[in-house]
């Protein structure tokens, strides 16, 4: 182990998981279809196909997920057995309002989560809640193309509302959407529908639509903000960004200008939930591309009214940008501009694995919005067995241990103000990306394949035993 100063002893240690990931139950005590229930598996080459219903023949991972819904008293016990403090998951909207929208919200989902947070609570976790973590209703994204209507958006708010006057007293940790930045890769259809329910059809303007989406999010976000503040001013809400570090390929004054562009363009959706207006390059950008993006006349004072309280961040990877000759404005094209960085090794799944970009983007981040920063998701993926009862995941406790290593300098050396720590995940859940069982995530070894064969038992990883000792020591002994 690696020795080292405490970190604060309010830090919230922890892990995290997405409803939609690991509950599985799809269908349960009146649960409406999500756009995750009709994702077929991929892998990391092929993209998840989407189908507009069910099928019979088709393979969706998220129907069964781990299991978590029949399987969470003895999943959070595991998590206090590890000494968690902090316990992160969504509330999925179709267990609330089937459709999205409908006229009543469904109490047998709302008396789930009840109990999901009482379980927490019994063991003296904290829950954090994610409103929207890719899991929007079927419905609202077939009848209203999802948030590219203000219908969705004020759909969201009611949901939300339901939720935050239900809970309040049992959570006091929110987050609107999550990664609501992965759309700055609106070239990725997969990209658009998960963040926003968007499903174009050919020759439509996708950079327009993500804009427009993107806006009602950050004005539903800000109305949820208002809202959780009126019902109790000890809530706190917080955006969540992909805190992905985005370096130049070299010192070429146009790879240094391309990068910090693209950090512009793939963080304004932070800059407006944490400064609560637009940044000043976006007006001109719209205007020179082209874009119309509709904001009705009182959206500027929602957003200016409802700034975060804290900016939540994922943090999985860096990556490396290459100006191209004909280069002149902010976008960038994740499938091309991007290089393979020769510093950093990568993951099974070819994600950059940089923990020293951890600290540099929280420096990053505390720079620019000067906001309490809360790492909700930091980990790996990889294929792994379990052999005589055991799972040696020796390259997970290798990439935990050298973040965590990297955000205690941000902390105590850098003086960035982080609230706590979850890792991604608490137990293995069915990736989002790729719809892989196999590319395992977890503390908590679960007995499924890909196909959702298996006993779906619990089975304590290497990484758990050290995980414990981590949190036991408050970070000392990583
Ligand atoms: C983030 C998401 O993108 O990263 C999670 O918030 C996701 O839902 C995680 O699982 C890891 O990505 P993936 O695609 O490997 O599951």
């Amino acid at each position: 182990p690696m020795q080292g100063p405490a970190f604060p002893a309010s830090f919230l240690w922890g892990g995290a998981v997405a409803a939609h990931q690991t509950e599985g139950a799809w269908q349960a005590d009146g649960k409406g279809v999500s756009i995750a229930d009709v994702m077929l598996a991929g892998d990391r080459q092929t993209p998840r196909a989407v189908t507009p219903t069910v099928t019979a023949d088709g393979v969706y991972p998220n129907h069964w997920g781990t299991d978590f819904y029949h399987h969470y008293r003895e999943d959070i016990a595991m998590m206090a057995e590890m000494g968690f403090k902090c316990f992160r998951t969504s509330i999925a909207w179709t267990r609330i309002f089937p459709n999205g929208d409908d006229p009543e919200p469904n109490e047998a989902g709302l008396q789930y989560y009840d109990d999901v947070f009482a379980t927490c609570h019994e063991y003296g976790i904290e829950p954090m809640v994610t409103l929207s973590h890719f899991e929007l209703p079927l419905h609202l994204v077939q009848a209203y193309g999802g948030f590219a209507s203000r219908h969705v958006l004020d759909a969201f708010v009611r949901f939300a509302t339901v939720c935050l006057r239900r809970f309040h007293h049992q959570v006091k940790y929110w987050l609107t959407f999550n990664e609501i930045n992965n759309q700055a890769n609106w070239r990725d259809p997969h990209a658009l529908l998960q963040d926003s329910g968007l499903l174009l059809q050919p020759g439509e303007n996708a950079e327009q639509a993500m804009f427009q989406a993107a806006h009602h999010e950050l004005v539903a976000s800000a109305q949820v903000v208002q809202i959780a503040h009126a019902i109790s001013p000890t809530l706190q809400v917080g955006g969540m960004l992909a805190l992905c570090p985005i370096y130049p390929a070299g010192p070429a004054p146009q790879d240094v200008l391309k990068a910090s562009k693209a950090m512009d363009y793939r963080y304004y959706f932070g800059d407006v939930q944490a400064l609560g207006h637009y940044p000043a390059w976006l007006a001109p950008y719209w205007a020179e591309h082209g874009l119309t993006i509709h904001q009705a006349p009182e959206d500027a004072a929602i957003l200016a009214a409802g700034t975060v309280d804290f900016v939540g961040c994922s943090y999985y990877m860096s990556f490396t940008l290459k100006h191209q000759a004909a280069d002149a404005d902010y976008t960038y094209n994740e499938a091309t501009d991007l290089t393979t960085n020769p510093n950093v090794p990568q993951s099974q799944w070819g994600w950059a694995i940089d923990p020293v970009g951890l600290r540099y983007a929280l420096n990053w981040a505390n720079a620019r919005w000067h906001l309490p920063l809360f790492i909700v998701e930091n980990g790996i993926g990889g294929a792994e067995t379990l052999v005589d009862g055991q799972v040696h995941d020796q390259y997970r406790i290798d990439y935990l241990r050298a973040h965590l290593a990297q955000m205690r300098l941000a902390i105590l050396s850098d003086g960035v103000p982080v609230m706590g720590y979850l890792a991604w995940s608490a137990l293995d859940i069915v990736s989002a990306s790729t719809g892989e069982m196999k590319k395992r995530y977890g503390f908590i070894y679960v007995d499924a394949d890909d196909f959702g064969h298996g006993s779906m038992a619990r089975v304590r990883k290497d990484s758990f035993a050290w995980y414990q000792r981590v949190i036991a020591s408050h970070g000392a002994d990583l």
